[in-house]
């Protein structure tokens, strides 16, 4: 166990071995829904840049990468409902099989917006994989084809993700005891 300066103990929730491991079983089934499609993955920065690296080499299919950056939160653990795009995509989309990888939805706020956003840009077809899904804090519904684990709602870090902008180096997820 890591001490953390800052607040408490870091435990781990998911070990890198079972998030590889889950990766591949995506991986698996994409390269099956995808095949004969025009695939192009779209990372949510900067949280998914972990995952998305991750379950782009266990895809067996060609396909394209590109990033859009979003801003949600402020330098805290709650969702301020407000979504930026701070960072446009590269390429146009339209007439794409476009699967966005995200780290965690949790309110579905960013989410909700960033497909709304999408589908002005007319592509063929728009799904989302997420790593982590925490149903407890829903607020925006939106359809998850790919769902690596569901959570409990506890605030995680590593793998990507982030508490104020530190942690997102850790190969595993983990929480901070005493965070909230
Ligand atoms: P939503 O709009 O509430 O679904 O929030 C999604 C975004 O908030 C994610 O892409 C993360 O960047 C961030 N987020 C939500 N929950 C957590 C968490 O437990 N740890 C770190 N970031 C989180
Ligand atoms: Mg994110």
């Amino acid at each position: 166990m890591v001490k953390n300066n800052v607040t408490g103990e870091i435990k781990v929730l998911l070990s890198n071995d079972r998030i590889q491991a889950r990766i591949r079983e995506l991986g698996r089934e994409i390269t099956q829904n995808y095949r004969g499609k025009d695939l192009v993955l779209i990372g949510v920065l900067k949280g998914a840049f972990v995952f998305l690296s991750d379950l782009a080499r266990v895809i067996d299919l060609p396909l394209q990468i590109d990033f859009l950056g979003l801003s949600s939160y402020g330098d805290s653990t709650v969702t301020s409902g407000v979504v930026k795009i701070i960072h446009d995509l590269t390429r146009p989309i339209e007439g794409k099989d476009v699967l966005v990888v995200e780290d965690i939805v949790d309110t579905g706020l960013t989410l909700s917006y960033l497909i709304k956003n999408f589908m002005t840009r007319h592509p063929r077809s728009v799904n989302i994989c997420t790593l982590l899904y925490k149903p407890s804090n829903t607020i925006k519904t939106v359809p998850l084809k790919y769902v690596g684990f569901e959570i409990e709602d506890e605030f995680v870090i590593g793998y990507g993700l982030d508490l104020a902008e530190k942690y997102r180096n850790l190969p595993y997820i983990g929480y901070i005891e005493d965070q909230r």
